[in-house]
């Protein structure tokens, strides 16, 4: 196997390190845009924490604050908008993923005359690539995505029904400062979300890989036993900050590429389906992956129970009679299933009032965006439209 790994984003990790913000960020700029989401970081102090140690450093503060959850275009428009007006050499991400996406392609649509909506994968002919982008550092405050230290941008666009990505170099934050004492305040759903999210992360790689990867196999398998076992902990005392940090640098190394590097992944399939199904409800990313993955899991274990047999002994310690014992691959899926229950994650659409109405839309709007060219989903095995309306009806 062939491949490259590139991850340019320095990280500063530790409690109390929101301190060591200004002095960071000072070589990168002196005239911020801060971009913060619905108000979280206000409340718990980490705003005002975050402004005066820029200001001590000598760099201006220029606010940019109410970014939703699955944040919309419009509000990457709004932040392109006020960074042109006011200055900003530099962008500063306050917040979860959502913060962080969209400031992402803020620090790249400052950059670029044409619409930033260009820059999403949303099946038109030639998506704007941005090439460069201002300096940006991205500071968690909920462990989730992983996109402090990743290339990607999920934003949507109300209008159109669309949610997809943008993933390219220019977009790798500078910077990623993880001071877990930040995600001390996130409610107990948001935290199991993040959890969820981080597994998913690392599953999509490991059953899509097409090469034999004893390493990035036991690699992935750490990440998921570390983010179930440190995750019970986390969702037992929400203060406990050592398993805090320990979910937070699980949800770091999830999605910065390390994991997966050489692992010949084809497609993130769930992730594929999942943003459609945000796209049109708006629903917490996670909560559609935690309904989503175990239906497809249990597709894909069908044509490849190899897998999904490994997974059910190292990952839950059942005994398989062989490597295609389809039993215990499905009893392995199950198990994870209940987990998901037990962190209170839902794992049917029915529980979030989706029936099954739009399966076929889902299904061939998620293939408009993304598709291997024969009209069917990347992973494996590929699916057809027929295929990923079996999988949701699997899941409603
Ligand atoms: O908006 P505020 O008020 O800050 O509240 C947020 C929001 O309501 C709250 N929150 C965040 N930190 C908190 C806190 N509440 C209390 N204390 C804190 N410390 O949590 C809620 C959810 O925030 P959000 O940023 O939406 O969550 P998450 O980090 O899960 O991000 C989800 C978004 O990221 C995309 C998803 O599709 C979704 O749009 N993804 C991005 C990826 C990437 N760039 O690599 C990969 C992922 O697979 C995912 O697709
Ligand atoms: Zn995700």
């Amino acid at each position: 196997m062939k491949f490259d790994v590139l991850n340019p984003t320095r990280v500063v990790f530790g409690a109390g390190r929101l301190a060591d913000l200004g002095a960071l960020a000072k070589p990168y700029g002196s005239r911020a845009l801060l971009v913060t989401g619905g108000g979280s970081v206000k409340r718990n102090g980490t705003f005002e924490r975050a402004v005066a140690s820029l200001n001590q450093a000598g760099v201006e503060v220029v606010e940019c604050s109410g970014v939703e959850p699955n944040p919309k275009i419009g509000s990457v428009r709004k932040g392109i908008a006020t960074a042109l007006d006011e200055g900003c050499d530099l962008v500063v991400a306050l917040g979860g993923g959502s913060v962080m996406d969209a400031a992402k392609v803020i620090a790249a649509g400052v950059l670029y005359e044409g619409d930033p909506w260009d820059m999403i994968f949303h099946g038109q002919p030639n998506p704007y690539i941005p090439f460069t982008a201002l300096p940006l550092i991205a500071v968690p405050t909920l462990a989730a995505t992983g996109s402090e230290m990743n290339c990607g941008a999920v934003i949507s666009d109300p209008e159109s029904q669309v949610k997809s990505f943008a993933s390219t170099e220019a977009l790798y934050p500078k910077l990623a400062l993880l001071d877990p004492e930040l995600t001390l305040s996130v409610p107990r759903d948001q935290t199991a979300y993040g959890i969820a999210d981080l597994i998913t992360h690392v599953t999509e790689g490991y059953f899509n890989s097409s090469a034999e990867t004893p390493l990035q196999d036991r690699l992935a398998e750490g990440v998921i036993l570390t983010a179930m076992q440190e995750g019970r902990k986390v969702l037992a005392d929400g203060s406990d900050l050592a398993a805090r940090a320990q979910i937070q640098w699980a949800a770091t190394l999830a999605l910065n590429g390390w994991v997966s590097s050489g692992n010949g992944g084809v497609g993130f399939p769930v992730h594929m389906l999942e943003h459609t199904v945000s796209a049109y409800h708006d629903i917490t990313h996670a909560a559609g992956l935690t309904i989503i993955n175990p239906a497809w899991m249990r597709f894909a274990a069908k044509a490849r129970p190899a897998k999904f047999v490994q997974f059910a002994e190292r990952i839950f310690a059942l005994q398989a009679k062989g490597s295609d014992d389809l039993d215990c691959a499905l009893e392995g899926i199950q198990r994870f299933e209940a987990f998901l229950t037990e962190i209170g994650c839902p794992t049917r659409f029915s529980q979030l009032g989706i029936d099954d109405q739009l399966f076929e839309t889902y299904a061939r709007e998620t293939l408009r965006i993304v598709n291997d060219g024969q009209g069917r989903l990347p992973g494996l095995p590929p699916m057809s439209a027929a295929q990923i309306v079996d999988v949701l009806r699997d899941a409603s």
